[in-house]
């Protein structure tokens, strides 16, 4: 596993994966787009579908969720669902409708907090919006675009130490409705249109009449990068959890997984940070609908889809906290996971992760027969433990599932980072999972 130059191209993939992709909007656009390359067909649910075995599908809702599938060639009742879910979303900060303010001459941009971001790394850096725009045409339809600029557009400049003396003490602090408007445009006057609006337009068809509303997300304009003595580490924007979204279409999309005997799953939701509460959420209905749907366009029998789930997996693919060697006291010392030490089971009793023994086995196994290492991550216990979409997705479904993720440092953070060998490890042990029958097997035993 250590050859570093096979690590380091699966992980510039990643880093582009993330460059393109800088809203989750802009996450299924650029996931259509290799999709395209393998001959996936999209699905609207507006429409019947028609499944062939082996057929290549994809489904979309919302814009930022997907659900990708490969119709297997055995019926869903026979051989289960194979799925890999993660989420498309970061937290971040996002454009409020009425976008600007004006004082001293200077426009600010309003935002709202979006997830659980960590304000001070969004200061001092070069930032800018991307995400999807709903317009009026000048024949008077509704239409929409995506819009993003990838050149830096705004700035939260932090306060010189001459005037926040207690900075290093008290911690960085932006005061999260007065203190977080990004600066964006110098203005002698009062403009009839704002600038932000203006440059809005720049990126909309000719034919756009109006603007009517948004949803756009603020990134970093920095691209990724490779840091380290051997450049073992790299760093960007959204490692969490484009970094799982991106291993697991990588696992998929492989002549040698796509020939399947069972349907294979990739389910990537929107609204996770934000506790996926949402139409196209993983609280809501979108994979139960798609999976229900599949089983029926080759149902032979009533019970055909409560078998097919019974005989079912999910890996819940999300990040996870990597050891930080400055800060020992954040963990428990028994279940420290390394950066560029393999990837890392999450254990956690009260189900705020799906695994159980049974699940941590089978992932242990597929780890093995994929030459992966793996690492077992359980949170302190006078901490409260973040969740995924593991233990929601498996509770709609009754399907069992394991928790996994790569460690990471600065989770959350505008400028995240993690381990060059870790992502092809990911990649190759969800091959694994697609690939081999051990999901039937092991669920056969069990009954
Ligand atoms: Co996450």
């Amino acid at each position: 596993m250590k050859n570093l130059s096979a690590a380091h191209q699966s992980a510039q993939d990643l880093l582009d994966f993330i460059d393109a992709s800088p809203s989750p909007w802009h996450v299924v656009k650029t996931l259509e787009t290799q999709l395209a390359a393998f001959q996936f067909q999209r699905l609207h649910e507006t429409e019947t579908w028609q499944l062939e075995n082996g057929g290549r599908y994809y489904v979309v809702r919302g814009d930022s969720s997907i659900i990708v599938f490969v119709h297997g060639e055995k019926s869903v009742a026979e051989t289960g669902f194979k799925i890999i879910g993660a989420h498309t979303d970061s937290p971040s900060l996002r454009i409020k409708p009425n976008p600007t303010t004006t004082t001293a001459n200077l426009e600010r941009l309003n935002v709202e907090i979006y997830g659980g971001a960590i304000l001070a790394t969004f200061a001092d850096r070069e930032l800018s919006v991307a995400g999807r725009v709903n317009y009026q045409t000048e024949n008077g339809e509704l239409a929409q675009s995506l819009v993003h600029f990838p050149q830096p557009l705004l700035r939260l400049p932090n306060l010189a130490i001459h005037l926040n003396r207690n900075v290093n003490e008290d911690g960085l602090k932006f005061h999260k409705q007065n203190e977080l408007g990004l600066l964006f445009a110098n203005v002698a006057e009062q403009l009839p249109v704002s600038p932000f609006l203006t440059l809005l337009t720049s990126q909309l068809p000719n034919d756009a009449a109006r603007i009517l509303a948004w949803d756009l997300n603020v990134f970093d304009t920095q691209k990724g990068n490779f840091w380290g003595a051997n450049k073992e580490f790299f760093a960007n924007g959204q490692i969490d959890n484009l970094a799982s979204c991106h291993a697991a279409i990588n696992a998929l999309l492989d002549e040698r997984i796509l020939q399947s005997d069972s349907t294979l799953v990739c389910a990537f939701f929107d609204h996770e940070e934000v506790g996926s509460e949402s139409h196209c959420g993983a609280s809501g209905s979108f994979l139960t609908n798609t999976l229900q749907r599949i089983s029926d366009a080759t149902l032979q029998n009533s019970q055909d889809f409560a078998r097919a789930l019974a005989r079912s997996f999910l890996i819940s693919a999300d990040m996870a906290h990597a050891y930080h060697p400055n800060f020992p006291q954040v963990y428990d010392a028994a279940h420290t996971v390394h950066v560029n030490q393999g990837v890392v089971i999450k254990v956690n009793v009260n189900q705020r992760y799906t695994s159980d023994g049974v699940s941590e086995a089978m992932f242990m196994r597929w780890c093995e027969q994929a030459n992966v290492p793996h690492q077992l991550y359980s949170h302190r216990n006078e901490l409260p433990c973040g969740s995924t979409i593991g233990a929601m997705v498996s509770a709609k479904l009754g399907i069992r599932g394991v928790d996994v993720g790569n460690p990471m440092w600065a989770m959350h953070s505008c400028r995240e980072s993690a381990g060059v060998f870790d992502h092809g490890a990911m990649i190759a042990v969800m091959k694994q999972f697609l690939i081999n029958n051990a999901a039937k097997n092991q669920n056969q035993r069990n009954q």
